[in-house]
């Protein structure tokens, strides 16, 4: 997801939204699917302790062996391929020696590169058997994105998609992190528009056949903010609260979206095993 500030001030962001055609939407399909495969191949690896670096390699060598790019791999600096975010981390866990460990959440987000089109998602796993207030975080997650995702329609606003999805998370006595939010997508990695995960309905840009963006919301069992780490890079909560994601690339069509990175496996929302 893109940091908001980074967002604003990247060279490519015009603040025009991008409509795409047809063509688009077939580049688009294939760096979705191609993403999505490559988080159904880790599905049977996130065991406890596999090193997250371990699943980065593998992740790598899916995307390089299918003749795509990692989009993250130097990204600003960044120096790998996944993204993973065990248990309070919000976002941006960068992959080491560390093991994951039974009853971890984690969060696994990647990005690929197909014919210059960009495939990004990420869903949440569970290492070995996992709580019940791990488990409710996910699944609020999930429906977290489900709602908004049901927003998305030629004619809603942008606020709609961020409305459901905070509405439904605080309902259930969850927070919506503020400091990181989803983002066009396409031949450019963040793109515009900003993707806010709360707001008001009836604000924000009106949606339109053609636009493609990420949803992505990060919802945490405790308060919202978060601080960064200091790698740079790794996104925690304030309150060492256990934190979600789950994240699709979608299309705006004629009558509502196209989500490009639905899992050919049916594994978007991987079984998560009860303690
Ligand atoms: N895939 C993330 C997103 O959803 C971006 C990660 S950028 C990185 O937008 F540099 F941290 F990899
Ligand atoms: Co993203
Ligand atoms: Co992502």
């Amino acid at each position: 997801m893109a940091f908001i500030d980074d967002v604003l001030e990247a060279e490519t962001r015009t603040g025009e939204i991008k409509i795409h055609g047809p063509d688009d939407f077939e580049g688009m399909r294939r760096a979705g699917r191609l993403a999505a495969e490559c988080l159904d191949m880790l599905t049977p690896h996130v065991v406890p302790g596999v090193s997250t670096e371990a699943l980065d390699r593998l992740a790598r060598e899916f995307i390089l062996d299918h003749g795509a790019l990692p989009a993250c791999l130097f990204y600003k600096g960044y120096s790998a391929t996944l993204c993973i975010s065990p248990n309070h981390v919000v976002c941006h866990g960068v992959p080491s020696d560390r093991p994951l460990r039974e009853g971890d959440i984690a969060n696994i987000d990647v990005t690929v590169i197909v014919d210059g089109w960009h495939g990004d998602t990420s869903r949440m796993y569970g290492v070995g058997e996992v709580g019940p207030r791990a488990r409710r975080l996910v699944d609020v997650t999930y429906e977290g994105l489900a709602r908004g995702l049901a927003q998305v329609r030629p004619g809603a606003r942008m606020g709609d998609v961020g409305h459901a999805i905070q509405a439904y998370v605080e309902s259930m006595r969850c927070s919506v992190v503020r400091d990181f939010c989803g983002h066009g997508v396409g031949r450019v990695f963040h793109d515009s528009p900003n993707v806010l995960h709360y707001g008001a309905p009836g604000t924000g840009p009106v949606l339109k056949p053609g636009m493609f963006f990420t949803v992505e919301p990060m919802v945490n069992l405790g308060k919202h903010h978060v601080k960064l780490l200091a790698d740079g890079w790794t996104a925690v909560t304030r309150d060492k609260s256990l934190s979600a994601q789950c994240e699709h690339s979608v299309g705006v069509t004629e009558t509502g979206l196209e989500i490009f990175t639905a899992s050919p496996a049916d594994l978007f929302k991987p079984p998560i095993v009860g303690a």
